[in-house]
């Protein structure tokens, strides 16, 4: 076969990223954003890699959480939009898995099955309006699970900005997490990659950290942790063309050549042995979206 287009997966730097981001943190607890096939990379293959220097694992739904159960993945699993019906949370109780609660359809599925679980997150909406109770509700709720048999509760919220700590939707989050979390009852958890990495000073003894496991940066750092992207595309170029200047290229017509060149990022007047090297040439992506 000859086709050469690849995602390619670096689970090493996947690990590298983790003691990186982990050697920061001291005490906090660390979970890996697993969700959407683990962002691409591979669900399965990336938990099975990283369960020993995790302390838990989030997936997105229960499905997620039940494809990594059958691939012996035996870490805690949180499932951060918590039960879609009453037999996913049995499902929770059978399988250890941490559901988030966010709603009161939830909270009545637990009525019944809440003995089953070792753990519940529940969900506080500080201000991003996804997902969540209003704080004022929190300990009301957080009560009420736990008479109805749940082992332990976590506070959790999410934050809309945290790459810009200054913005002041982020200063209302932190505010109001702050004064709901406050008085230490309850295990919590706020910070993502952008907030860890940035250092929010906020009650978070876990984080949950998606992208910055997959080597992305958060902008604006002043020292970013040396990352390593976990994920390389490559393909090469199956054809160079002439463009003549003004005309256009592809569906719609929507890339016009302002100059005469080919639309794959070599020079015009490369002679046939450049333009055969070029052609073998692995590409980078950006050539090929012209
Ligand atoms: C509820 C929740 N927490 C944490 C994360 C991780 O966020 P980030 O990728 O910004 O680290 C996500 C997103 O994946 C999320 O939806």
């Amino acid at each position: 076969m000859s086709r050469t287009t690849a995602v390619h997966i670096d689970l090493a730097a996947i690990s590298e990223n983790i003691r990186t981001l982990r050697g920061s943190l001291a005490a906090h607890r660390f979970m890996a954003v697993v969700k959407a096939d683990a962002f691409g990379h591979g669900a399965v293959q990336v938990a099975q890699h990283i369960e020993s220097i995790i302390d838990a694992l989030a997936v997105a739904f229960t499905e997620e959480a039940v494809a990594l159960r059958e691939a012996g993945v035996s870490a805690p699993l949180l499932i951060l939009e918590g039960p879609h019906t009453a037999s996913d949370l049995a499902l929770a109780g059978k399988l250890n898995l941490w559901p988030v609660i966010h709603s009161d359809e939830q909270i009545e599925w637990c009525k019944t099955l809440g003995a089953d679980l070792s753990q519940a997150w529940i969900k506080i909406d500080t201000g991003m309006h996804r997902l969540g109770f209003t704080a004022e509700r929190y300990a009301g709720i957080r009560d009420t699970l736990l008479s109805y048999g749940i082992g332990a509760i976590t506070a959790m919220s999410h934050l809309a900005s945290a790459e810009e700590p200054d913005n002041a939707l982020i200063q209302a989050q932190l505010q109001s997490w702050e004064q709901t979390v406050r008085g230490g009852q309850d295990t919590t958890s706020l910070h993502n990659s952008a907030a860890m990495q940035r250092g929010l000073s906020a009650s978070s003894d876990w984080v949950r950290v998606g992208y910055a496991v997959y080597g992305g940066q958060t902008k604006g750092l002043p020292n970013p942790a040396p990352l390593r992207p976990a994920m390389r595309f490559s393909s090469s170029v199956i054809a160079l063309r002439d463009v003549p200047t003004g005309e256009s290229v592809g569906y719609g017509g929507r890339w016009t050549a302002q100059r005469a060149r080919p639309p794959a990022g070599c020079t015009r007047r490369s002679s046939d042995r450049q333009r055969a090297r070029a052609r073998r040439r692995r590409c980078c992506g950006a050539c090929c979206r012209r």
